[in-house]
């Protein structure tokens, strides 16, 4: 039977905007010791993988708990040494990396981590960022995806340096590597030139897992070209089928399998024992939210100054065009259809960060995790407990249970490595890894 794949989106709080402010909610900042307790929670849900998105910037607003984050790929070496199995996805942006460096990097935490090694795509969308790179603008949206595509060609021809057999480790006749298996990438593009060869034998996976989670052309072009994983934000059951199937018939006009091209939409989950219980989880959580956090959160997602506007009133006009299709445009468009104000905005979508909230019995999410895998619209779930403290292992204890006795999920891991879990092949032909 076809099984779903599950993500884990790291936070340290949770998904919910407000989740930090909960009594319960671990410390949101830097522990590493309750990122460790999440993880291995995860893990033993039998989660295919944990995710850990990244932004190169932070906005000068207080009522926010994700304006400070680990560095994903310590954070994600560090959680290696307290797992075993669970798959490790960080972001890693195109727009303010070399592809050197990111092909080190992941290859170095698939060595680290013995294959578990994940890298989500981005070109990121926001202008902050490239003030912290030497630049007072962002690159328009088609050119930051030509990069992209260059950039991941690079890193992927990286990680394919050393062929079968180049690492010889011949103590007696003193030969380390044989240099004629040594393949230079030579690469002279429009935006990089990389020689090669990249400085670590090849990875565990052959490649670390490639993701990304653009919604715009652009981003479905990149996605159907290279992603195995594709994250995604619909929140409709039709709209999801659409995406989809469009995603994998783009996948196949690559040339590509598209049973290897995964989609998994993002869902936020309130779990209760019953659906009151969840209900009244929720509620709580919504009280905790700050209107100038809604706010100021609104703003910056739909990249438009909010400040002072009446938050019982509708959404003010907002220019759609440059924003980002997969989270801020999808906003916009449930405000203006189903005419909600701007309180109701923040309330109702951006606490989820746009994606869809499942609050219920194991049951009922079961329900409808099932009725989206198995109708066509998705491969999986990227799950966004509201609260990690509490939420997770909700998460874990009962809706896990009730998706594993359905046999949409597994009971155990059957591999080792991130492609074993979502039954990726692995490219290239390289050696195994020393
Ligand atoms: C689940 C999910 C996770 C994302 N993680 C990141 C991230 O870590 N960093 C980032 O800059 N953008 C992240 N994004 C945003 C997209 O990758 C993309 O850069 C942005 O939406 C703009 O591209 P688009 O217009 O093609 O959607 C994420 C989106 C989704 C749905």
């Amino acid at each position: 039977m076809r099984q779903m794949k599950l993500g884990l989106f790291l936070a340290p709080g949770g998904h919910h905007m407000a989740a930090w402010r909960h009594p319960q909610a671990y410390p949101a900042g830097f522990s590493i010791k309750s990122y460790m307790s999440v993880a291995q929670t995860a893990e033993r849900g039998c989660f295919d993988m944990l995710f850990v998105a990244d932004v190169f910037s932070t906005t000068a607003n207080g009522e926010r708990q994700d304006s400070f984050r680990f560095e994903p790929l310590t954070l994600l070496s560090a959680l290696a040494m307290g797992t075993e199995r669970i798959g490790l996805v960080a972001t890693a942006t195109t727009s303010f990396n070399e592809p050197y460096n990111v092909a080190r990097k992941f290859a170095s935490l698939d060595h680290i981590s013995g294959g578990r090694a994940g890298w989500n795509i981005v070109t990121s969308s926001s202008t902050l960022e490239a003030y912290n790179f030497g630049s007072s603008h962002h690159r328009e949206l088609g050119e930051r995806y030509r990069r992209a595509d260059e950039f991941t060609e690079i890193v992927r021809g990286l990680w394919d340096s050393w062929e079968d057999g180049a690492l010889l480790i011949d103590k007696a006749g003193g030969r380390f590597f044989d240099a004629s298996k040594l393949r230079m990438l030579n690469h002279v593009g429009q935006e990089f030139s990389v020689r090669g060869p990249l400085t670590i034998p090849p990875c565990p996976q052959g490649h670390p897992v490639l993701v990304q989670a653009g919604s715009s052309e652009d981003g479905k072009t990149l996605a159907s070209k290279f992603a195995e994983v594709i994250f995604t934000i619909q929140r409709d059951i039709t709209e999801a089928k659409a995406f989809y199937a469009e995603i994998k018939s783009r996948a196949a006009a690559f040339g590509r399998d598209p049973a290897h091209a995964l989609v998994l939409p993002g869902v936020m989950p309130v779990v209760g024992r019953t659906r009151q219980e969840a209900q009244d989880k929720y509620e709580e959580l919504q009280a905790l939210i700050h209107p100038e956090a809604g706010l100021a959160g609104l703003s910056r997602t739909l990249e438009t100054d909010l400040t002072g506007v009446d938050v019982d009133g509708p959404l003010p006009p907002i220019n759609i065009e440059s924003l980002s299709q997969s989270r801020a445009v999808g906003m916009v468009e449930a405000a203006r259809r189903d005419n909600l104000t701007v309180r109701q905005v923040y309330e109702r979508l951006l606490v989820s960060k746009g994606h869809r909230q499942l609050i219920g019995s194991a049951t009922e999410i079961a329900d409808s995790l099932q009725e989206w895998f198995e109708g066509g619209a998705c491969d999986g779930f990227n799950i966004m407990p509201a609260m990690m403290a509490g939420g997770l292992p909700d998460f874990v204890e009962l809706v896990v249970p009730e998706l594993q006795r359905r046999g949409v999920f597994r009971r155990a891991y059957e591999g080792v490595t991130l492609r074993d879990h979502l039954g990726l092949p692995r490219p290239g032909a390289m050696a195994p890894s020393v």
